[in-house]
């Protein structure tokens, strides 16, 4: 079959288009999907993907020639079909346009028919409903690829990782590791006496989202995105209403992409009233820090707050129905960070489920069943960690037919809705309710409406459980590998063999590398340790590129880093860790 690969239409107003580079040469081998040569536009640089598999048989747009967009730049054709007479005769750098309507190369690297529509004025190319790090990021990257952006946010900007989730713990935690630090050690005279200001931190925490709420809003002005604040509902797939202080405003839009977060879940018997019974939105501006708390469920918000409140003197419990906390994790590390929260005095009990809370006077009461009996505990405070629920209220879904399985709305690895031209990202849909991911899946969602061929890949998103001291993970858990029926060895190596780790006087904790023995392929990687969050970013970047685990092994780096127990971890795979004993 012949396909003409052509310069996409990247926007709407983007008309021209320069090769700056060819990624493929004559006679190669592409795939579908495959980058094949990377275009400038007076908005942008990016990689244009092949739209069919074959053989790239003749490229007739050189480097460095300007052409109108959808102008033919390339053929492919089968392995052993002839290119036809009609591009023989074409000379190179001479454009010609698509002999067939680009709308009909499925899958080309072109604007999907919602797109290619042209908006008629005061419209948008792309409505995207919320403003956390799905919606923002998502804006960013539209409005960067050339489309009109409307993004609506009833709210703050930054959503709830940046007002009410991974940015404020991470301020409350960074500045409780000092604290702890000073209050631990018998350096510092007096140090046992220093106690912590919460009014002074919860202020720095205010404006830590202050600023990085600054940031975002240059960034989406930079870029020329709308914005529009108030309460969206969408009244066809074409057409949103805001409201806000009881107005209203109808925006049209070509496409639509839904990032409407999610919110605290609670259990159906337990009422969070805010004072005695809290969410994790309620913790964060507490007064005062309660003598004992309950944490309801042993997730990662759980483990989390655990580790806070217990740093700023309260007595902490942890209340979780299943084996395990942090359960999603490889169950060496679920072992060592339990160990550790439970020999700084956090108490958890597992195979322990609240059926049941309610407020009192100065106290509450949970009833839990733990053994296949009832049990009562009391507490000055609870904090119920118990999941999260999409935020979908109020959308309308239903009036357009988008399809939701259970509570979250379903879509595809493209983030496609079954409503043409409406999307879905982040909470919402569920997959991994993560920052990182809602970013990832918004723009896999605003490149497919672009043009670009591109699908959702959840094999390589790491996780990072921020405790004393971190978990982070990607990939496999050994048992998972051992399932899948991988022969695989484990490469393993402690901090305490690790002179930063000594020094640093944060010496608990091991890096775990899962591959397969034979060609070493990195399967997982498990770490518990300081900084373990940041570590897993150069795992990352191996399984990315296939780096085998003999290449992570090979890297020299910088003496003392823990850096350097990623690196041992890997030799102690092929069995030559230098700083480990022989055993
Ligand atoms: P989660 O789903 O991680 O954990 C909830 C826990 O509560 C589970 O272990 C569950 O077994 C337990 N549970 C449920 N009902 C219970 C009952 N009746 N009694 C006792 N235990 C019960 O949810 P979590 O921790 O609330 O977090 C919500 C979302 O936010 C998660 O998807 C999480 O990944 C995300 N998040 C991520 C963070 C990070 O990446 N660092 C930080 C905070 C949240």
């Amino acid at each position: 079959m012949v396909t003409e690969v052509v310069i996409p239409m990247l926007g709407i107003t983007i008309e021209k288009g320069k090769i700056l580079k060819w990624l493929k040469s004559e006679g190669d081998f592409v795939k579908k999907g495959e980058p094949i040569f990377e275009v400038e536009t007076d908005k942008l640089v990016t990689e244009v993907e092949s739209p069919a598999a074959g053989i790239l048989r003749k490229i007739l747009i050189p480097v460095d020639i300007e052409v109108p967009v959808l102008t033919v730049v390339a053929i492919i054709t089968d392995k052993d079909e002839e290119l036809p007479k009609k591009y023989k005769s074409i000379t190179p750098g001479f454009p010609t346009q698509p002999s067939i309507s680009p709308t009909l190369q499925k899958p080309a690297p072109m604007l999907s028919p919602a797109i290619s529509k042209r908006a008629s004025e005061g419209n948008y190319d792309i409505a995207v409903l919320g403003a956390g790090p799905g919606g923002y990021v998502s804006a960013l990257r539209a409005a960067q690829m050339g489309a009109r952006v409307l993004l609506i946010e009833k709210d703050e900007l930054g959503g709830t990782c940046l007002n009410r989730g991974c940015i404020p713990t991470k301020s409350f935690l960074s500045d409780i590791k000092i604290y702890r630090r000073v209050k631990g050690s018998d350096l510092f005279i007096n140090g046992s006496r220093v106690s912590i200001d919460l009014e002074r931190m919860i202020a720095r925490k205010n404006r830590v989202i202050e600023t990085i709420k600054k940031g975002i809003s240059l960034l989406l002005q930079s870029q020329n995105v709308v914005l529009a604040k108030g309460v969206a509902r969408i009244l066809d797939a074409e057409t949103i209403e805001v409201s806000s202080n009881k107005k209203r405003k109808v925006f049209k839009a070509n496409n639509i992409i839904i990032a409407t977060g999610s919110q605290v879940a609670s259990l159906p018997t337990v009422k969070i009233d805010g004072e005695k019974i809290l969410s994790s939105d309620d913790v964060l501006n507490l007064q005062e820090v309660p003598k004992n708390i309950l944490i309801i469920g042993g997730g990662v918000i759980g483990v989390e707050f655990a580790t806070i409140f217990h740093n700023l003197g309260a007595k902490v419990t942890i209340l979780e129905m299943l084996p395990q906390i942090i359960s999603t994790e490889d169950e060496e590390v679920i072992r060592g960070l339990k160990i550790l929260m439970e020999k700084e005095g956090i108490e958890i009990l597992t195979r322990t489920k609240v059926v049941n809370a309610s407020s009192r006077k100065n106290k509450v009461e949970v009833t839990l069943e733990r053994e296949g009996k009832q049990d009562t505990l009391i507490a000055e405070k609870v904090l119920m960690a118990v999941g999260r629920t999409p935020s979908t209220e109020g959308l309308k879904l239903e009036r357009i037919g988008v399809q939701t399985e259970g509570k979250f709305i379903k879509v595809n690895s493209r983030m496609e809705t079954n409503v043409n031209g409406v999307y879905a990202i982040g909470d919402v849909i569920g997959k991994m309710m993560l920052a990182h991911v809602a970013s990832a899946e918004g723009i896999v969602a605003v490149e497919n409406i672009m043009g670009k061929v591109r699908e959702m890949d959840y094999q390589k998103i790491p996780s990072c459980i921020y405790t004393f001291p971190e978990v982070a993970s990607v990939g496999l858990k050994e048992s998972e590998a051992k399932q899948k029926g991988y022969d695989i060895r484990v490469g393993k190596f402690p901090y305490l063999h690790s002179g930063k780790a000594l020094a640093m006087g944060e010496a608990e904790g091991f890096v775990k590398i899962i591959a397969e023995k034979e060609l070493g392929q990195i399967l997982g990687v498990h770490i518990l340790g300081e900084h373990a969050t940041d570590l897993i970013g150069e795992c990352l970047l191996a399984m990315n590129v296939e780096a085998s685990i003999e290449d992570l092994g090979e890297v020299v780096k910088g003496h003392p880093t823990l850096s350097e127990t990623i690196t041992e971890a890997a030799l102690d795979w092929q069995k030559k860790a230098i700083h480990l004993p022989r055993n």
